[in-house]
């Protein structure tokens, strides 16, 4: 395998996700990315045609390559996962015909324990943290920062954000001389022996801060290799029942805001307000919610995804009966409509018991 792997001539990754240190031409590319959010994996020089995906299950003991996906799945050869788990860890290579052509350790780490700070809240980051080896090594686990995203807007102040990832080293009684290479902890878990380090995990990062930067130019596109999208959804809440909003294109991987009306939101008041409206943190407010819909709620809610308008929905209160109700008052139908029949038959036995008693006697 090592041979083939020299052959690669460039790997390239959507500017996602975190390959710190082993990215390089021609060898193999270890990824931190974060679960719950759509990834590409790109395969370089791809010819459309004979592509093929394969992959390698690393939360499996003893597995070994299966194919995972061919041509038709694909776009350009480049793989999209579209709500990766922490469970898909593993090896994906893409190959044209027998040519390895894109080789990927990938480590999956928990969204749902996504750790977000904000700068301007005093929050702090996730100190580092020592892990002990049954065999007296020693391990530091921290969080690896990938560079700052763009500002999710510009001529006005906005907000940026970075990921981190968790990567951990090994410090004493490695096998390798020299500086030990760090590896993403899921990886560095699995290379020490996979499940015999439960403690060597814990989720990503999102750092928050303000900024401001100056438009220039065109606004950035959307992602080059998907089609630009902009949904326009009408959702109708019922009165006190929750709502969610999907910004398409959204992710921990790139900048997003919501707009309320002509209000522009900022992640700093969705992250400290106590009402009921906020951004779900495991996509990095992909998904905006309000915990129970009232009237003044209604309104055009719009997001923008890497600086462009992706979402527009117009949310509605749904003013019919609630349902409960809606039961109740057949039932309440029914009885009244049993007991009249009831009374009409009781007069009606009452009238004719009474008319032939008057017939025997007259
Ligand atoms: C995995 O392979 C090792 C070495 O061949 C073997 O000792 C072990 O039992 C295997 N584990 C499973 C779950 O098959
Ligand atoms: C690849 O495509 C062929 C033909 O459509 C299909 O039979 C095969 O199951 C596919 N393989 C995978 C891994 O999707
Ligand atoms: C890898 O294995 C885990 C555990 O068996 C499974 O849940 C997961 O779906 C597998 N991932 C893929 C991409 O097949
Ligand atoms: C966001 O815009 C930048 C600049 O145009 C581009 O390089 C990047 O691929 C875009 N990312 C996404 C996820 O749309
Ligand atoms: C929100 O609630 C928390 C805990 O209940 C409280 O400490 C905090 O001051 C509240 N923030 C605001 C803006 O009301």
């Amino acid at each position: 395998m090592a041979a083939t792997i020299l052959l690669l001539t460039s790997l390239s990754i959507s500017g996602q996700g975190d390959s710190a240190w082993s990215c390089q031409e021609g060898w193999p590319c270890q990824l931190a990315l974060a679960s719950h959010n759509p990834v590409f994996l790109d395969c370089p020089s791809a010819q459309h045609s004979s592509i093929s995906w394969h992959f390698l299950n690393l939360s499996v003991e003893n597995s070994s390559f299966v194919p995972f996906i061919n041509s038709s799945g694909l776009i350009e050869g480049d793989l999209k996962l579209k709500d990766p788990q922490t469970s898909d860890s593993g090896i994906f290579l893409c190959q044209d015909g027998d040519r390895l052509l894109a080789y990927f350790e990938t480590d999956f780490q928990d969204a749902l324990q996504l750790h977000v700070s904000h700068a301007v809240l005093d929050q702090n980051t996730r100190p580092l943290e020592m892990v002990a080896l049954d065999d007296g090594r020693e391990l530091e686990m921290y969080t690896h920062w990938s560079g700052w995203q763009a500002c999710d807007r510009c001529d006005a102040e906005g907000e940026r954000r970075r990921l981190g990832f968790c990567y951990a080293r090994l410090l004493r009684g490695s096998d390798v001389p020299g500086e030990p290479e760090p590896l993403p902890c899921g990886l560095m878990r699995v290379k020490l022996g996979a499940h015999s380090v439960p403690a060597l995990s814990r989720g990503p990062e999102l750092r928050i801060e303000t900024c401001m930067e100056t438009c220039r130019g065109v606004p950035a596109a959307g992602i080059d290799k998907e089609i630009p999208i902009l949904l326009k959804d009408t959702f109708l809440a019922q009165l006190r029942e929750p709502v969610e909003l999907r910004c398409p294109r959204a992710s921990v991987y790139n900048p997003v805001y919501w707009k309320r009306d002509d209000t522009i939101l900022t992640l700093l008041q969705l992250l400290t307000l106590n009402g009921t409206h906020s951004l779900d943190r495991v996509t990095g407010g992909a998904i905006y919610r309000i915990s129970h819909a009232f009237p003044s709620d209604a309104g055009t809610y719009r997001c923008y995804a890497n600086r462009t308008e992706t979402g527009i929905f117009l949310v509605k209160l749904w003013r019919g009966k609630r349902k409960h109700a809606d039961q109740t008052f057949p039932f309440f139908k029914h009885i009244i409509l049993i007991t009249v029949v009831i009374f009409n038959a009781l007069t009606l036995a009452t009238i004719c018991s009474y008319m032939g008693r008057n017939k025997e006697s007259g």
